[in-house]
């Protein structure tokens, strides 16, 4: 489904990615892991076209992305952004439904909120949340938020980007496991990125460590602790000493 070669991209002297190789099968859960810095978020952004890679190919389905309708391309997508990333001035079902209030496939508005309160239903939130705004909300119910507006539209492909930063270790473990059903049931291909083990098991059915700009390990979850890379295996222990430097 999602097929990565060679990307690379430097701000400045900033070499952030050297040579990412990446192959996503349709239908399977990936979990990108690596340090804060190493170029996760930027790693998303290059899929989307937000960024744009200095060298290198995306493929999606074999077709590359610099050479597909833009709109057409983006609506196979679903986002879940790293801090949530509301509309504040919007409701809540208006935040859910935006893809569904405009653009190719529009629907009615009262068939867009009808969808929004299914897919609120879905990640755990009544009805009644619907027209509350951003703001009135727990973190844990924003990042339900935008994890039923980032199925709204049905995409066959979602990227999460840290789905649980700034919960506590209970939300987050409800946000991993909603996440994975999600996918299951929705029989999406799956990209998520994260810092945090803990989503890792829990979502993954094969997991990337990114490091120093290439994918320094991939392979199955069930694979993971008996690898023998030293720094997958100091990242997943955070451990301070091994091959991978504390001060960056
Ligand atoms: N638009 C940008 N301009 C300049 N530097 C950037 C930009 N986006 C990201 N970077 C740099 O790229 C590196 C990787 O960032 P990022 O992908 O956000 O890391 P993370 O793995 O934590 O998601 C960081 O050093 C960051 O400062
Ligand atoms: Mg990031």
């Amino acid at each position: 489904m999602i097929e990565l070669q060679g990307l690379h991209k430097a701000f400045g002297a900033n070499r952030v990615l050297r040579g990412v190789d990446l192959t996503v099968p349709r239908g399977e859960s990936m979990v990108i892991i690596g340090g804060s810095g190493t170029g996760k978020s930027v790693l998303l952004k290059c899929i989307l076209g937000l960024v744009k890679p200095d060298a290198g190919q995306i493929l999606i389905e074999g077709q590359d992305v610099t050479r597909v309708d833009r709109e057409a391309f983006l609506a196979r997508f679903g986002m879940l952004f790293q801090g949530g990333a509301l509309f504040d001035s919007l409701s809540v079902w208006q935040n859910v439904a935006f893809r569904l209030l405009r653009g190719p496939g529009k629907r009615p508005k009262a068939e867009a909120r009808e969808i929004a309160i299914e897919k609120l239903r879905r990640v755990g939130l009544k009805a009644q949340v619907a027209d509350l705004f951003p703001a009135e909300l727990s973190g844990g119910m924003q990042k339900r938020v935008g994890l039923a507006r980032a199925i709204a539209a049905e995409p066959e492909i979602i990227f999460f980007d840290e789905p649980t930063t700034g919960l506590d270790p209970i939300m987050a473990g409800v946000i991993n496991e909603l996440i994975r059903e999600i996918v299951v049931e929705m029989g999406a291909t799956a990209m998520t990125i994260t810092h945090d083990m803990s989503s890792v098991r829990a979502i993954a059915d094969d997991v990337a460590m990114l490091h120093d700009g290439v994918i320094q390990w991939t392979g199955p979850v069930a694979d993971m602790d008996a690898a023998p890379d030293p720094y997958l295996q100091q990242f997943i222990h955070g451990r301070a000493d091994g091959p991978i430097e504390a001060v960056r």
